[in-house]
């Protein structure tokens, strides 16, 4: 008996400071929207400020024009101390921001007319040496406002219950058009909406470029797809590697829009296995000084541009000159809510870097904050050995990457109450 009630004591004040915390998360990110970026990176400790109910009341409107985008001087340092400053043309164009930036001018260097991006004019001397595909990244390098096909400006608004506008923990996840069954499975397990333990709201999107006109055309099953869930986002523009960089910025874009309350923001890709309750359980572990400056996943450090014009991640040493910062693997990492008005300012003035996650660790870095190595997020796969292991997959985090058939299989695996380990 005695053991009951001290362990329902325990449960009690466990839930307690939950709510707390998570109230508290909450409201810091409230405090951040309205105070910009430079207050929050001054005060990077949680500060508890009461919403008024009028301005809540307000923004139930569904008009939130996307705040202005500030940085101030001092913010961009992380990255100055990073990247070196020579004669490749991307180092160029970042100190020339730095050098606005001294000067007290508007360093947004991104066009705001998709129309007439790409028609700008580059300076580089060795452009007709580059591969074809990174040609066409660099003419569309200023091009950050893609027609919007598909929105979901009510995801996380919608829901009957009092507590809905409390998205815990946002799945972002990178697809594309065909990739419906992909899709299917991650709704069907790692990526479905609802309320977790103790609570906790998890919202989902997908995020989707266009087809190529030579495809078949998708829009109408997408669009169906669209009304059926509610969870696809998609802009105008191709799907490629070399559009990722695009994609993450329309992300950022769109979060700080219409999901700005969300605790947590997972950017990942539809082909990889999350274990969704382990990964609550570890954001629920924070400290809050912590929770309120993450940026987690398998970490990449002391990496340098590839050289091989026939791989993948090829970058001419003409192009950029120097060590990437330290980032963690595009298969899956998070960031806190709270920490994404900065990442859009910081998205905003820096150049487009071709290679989507290694842009992610530059615009953090360029914020101060450094990348957190966690041991259970494989993006680069499990031992051979390990791969159908359900008491190691019940462990990890994030394992990339699997099949749909393979990510339904783990799903039912790691939530089977005979599974012994
Ligand atoms: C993009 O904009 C920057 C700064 O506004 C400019 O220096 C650069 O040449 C532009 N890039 C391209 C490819 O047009
Ligand atoms: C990125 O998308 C734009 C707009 O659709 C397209 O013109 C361009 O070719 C794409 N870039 C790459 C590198 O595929």
């Amino acid at each position: 008996m005695k053991r009951i009630q001290t362990f329902s004591a325990l449960v009690a004040s466990v839930t307690l400071f939950l709510i707390f915390f998570y109230s508290a998360i909450n409201l810091e990110t409230t405090y951040s929207l309205r105070e910009g970026p430079a207050n929050l990176l001054k005060h990077p400790t949680l500060q508890v400020h009461i919403r008024d109910g009028k301005s809540q009341a307000s923004n139930q409107g569904r008009v939130i024009i996307l705040p202005p985008a500030v940085l101030n001087v001092s913010v961009l340092n992380g990255l100055r101390h990073t990247i070196p400053q020579n004669g490749a043309y991307w180092n160029r164009l970042l100190y020339s921001v730095f050098k606005n930036l001294d000067k007290g001018v508007n360093p947004f260097g991104h066009n705001s007319d998709w129309s007439l991006c790409r028609h700008l004019k580059n300076n580089m001397h060795d452009f007709p040496s580059y591969p074809f595909l990174f040609q066409d990244f660099l003419q569309g390098m200023n091009c950050s406002s893609p027609p919007v096909l598909l929105n979901q400006p009510n995801k996380c608004r919608s829901g009957e219950g009092k507590d809905d506008h409390q998205t815990v923990l946002l799945f972002t996840i990178k697809s594309t058009p065909r990739n419906f069954e992909q899709r299917q499975a991650v709704r069907e397990t790692w990526g479905g909406e609802g309320v977790y333990q103790s609570g906790l709201r998890v919202r989902t999107v997908f995020l989707l470029g266009s087809s190529p006109p030579e495809d078949p055309d998708l829009s109408s099953l997408l669009a169906f797809e669209a009304r059926q869930f509610g969870d696809l986002l998609q802009w105008d523009f191709h799907e490629s590697l070399l559009n990722l960089t695009l994609k993450m910025n329309m992300f950022i874009q769109w979060t700080v829009k219409y999901c700005p309350e969300a605790s947590f923001v997972f950017s990942g890709d539809d082909d990889v296995f999350v274990n969704t309750p382990t990964l609550l359980s570890y954001l629920q572990s924070l400290e809050p000084s912590k929770a309120s400056r993450l940026y987690a996943g398998q970490v990449i450090s002391q990496a340098t541009p590839l050289r091989d014009p026939k791989n993948k991640y090829y970058i001419p040493l003409g192009f950029y000159d120097g060590p990437y910062p330290a980032y963690a693997g595009g298969g899956g990492f998070i960031i806190s809510g709270a920490l994404m008005q900065g990442l859009y300012s910081a998205s905003s003035a820096i150049p487009f870097f071709p290679i989507d996650d290694v842009y992610a660790g530059m615009c953090l870095k360029a914020l101060g904050v450094s990348p957190e190595h966690h041991n259970d997020f494989r993006t680069f796969d499990i031992k051979d050995q390990d791969r159908e292991n359900l008491c190691i997959i019940k462990k990890l985090i994030l394992i990339h990457r699997r099949s749909p058939q393979q990510i339904k299989r783990l799903w039912k695996g790691i939530h089977n109450p005979l599974l012994t380990c």
